[in-house]
């Protein structure tokens, strides 16, 4: 048993990943998104399987390879996707919330395709649930990570995000730059968390920066 601790230093840990860009339906042909890849989601799924971990990925993609061992759950809306967490929030022990969850959606979802008679279409929208600041209230003892996608004052509202939602650590990136956040291959991060000073993670491939967030997370949960 210890030797397995040594190597796998997950091996008794419940993680939950979300990854990728929530769709929040306006009609039964088109919906709004966030313009997410969701390959830090996975890359996230494939680290943390590979140090032991028995991972649930709830994701809104299914265009990307699923790592070996890793359980996954496809969900659409920020609705579903917050379902399929609180489901399994309670007995998890590390939930990173790599998606780019919908801030709005339509107030409601047209059951008849929209059709283009107005010159002019007001869409209506309502705030949807804060996924994040939810399980903040929440939590026990779980480590709650969670994303900032920021073009500006980064640390500041990375730093705002941290407090606001109660998280452990909040993985900062500057998505105005080209190698970093959203559809790229690569990235470039800044941890927030609780007790440290920040920790900055220079450019490199998702996976590796999935290593690192990964480290940081095992040394807020080893006691
Ligand atoms: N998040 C969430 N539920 C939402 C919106 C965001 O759980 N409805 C999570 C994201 O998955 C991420 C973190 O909150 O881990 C921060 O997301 P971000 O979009 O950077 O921040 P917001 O709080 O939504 O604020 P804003 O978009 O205005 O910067
Ligand atoms: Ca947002």
């Amino acid at each position: 048993l210890l030797e397995q601790q040594i190597d796998l230093p997950l091996s008794t840990k419940k993680v939950i990943i979300t990854a990728g860009g929530t769709k929040e339906r306006i009609d039964p042909v088109r919906f709004i998104t966030n313009d997410s890849s969701g390959k830090m989601g996975y890359s996230l799924a494939k680290s943390a399987s590979l140090l032991g971990a028995d991972v649930t990925l709830i994701s809104t993609t299914s265009n990307l390879p699923l790592p070996v061992n890793v359980t996954r759950v496809i969900v659409e809306s920020s609705q579903e996707m917050e379902q399929a967490v609180l489901e399994r929030f309670a007995t998890s022990d590390i939930v990173i919330m790599a998606a780019a969850v919908s801030d709005y959606r339509p107030i409601q979802e047209a059951k008849e395709k929209i059709k283009k008679t107005e010159s002019l279409l007001t869409l209506e929208l309502e705030k949807t649930t804060d996924i994040l600041a939810t399980l903040g209230k929440m939590k026990d003892h779980q480590l709650l990570i969670g994303f900032a996608a920021e073009t500006t004052n980064l640390a500041e509202y990375a730093k705002g995000k941290l407090a606001k939602k109660k998280a452990d650590m909040i993985v900062a990136n500057d998505v105005s730059k080209s190698n970093a956040g959203f559809n790229s291959d690569t990235n470039e991060v800044t941890i927030f968390t609780n007790d440290q000073e920040p920790i900055h993670v220079s450019v490199r491939s998702k996976d590796l920066i999935a290593d690192e967030i990964l480290q940081v997370a095992l040394s807020k949960i080893k006691k």
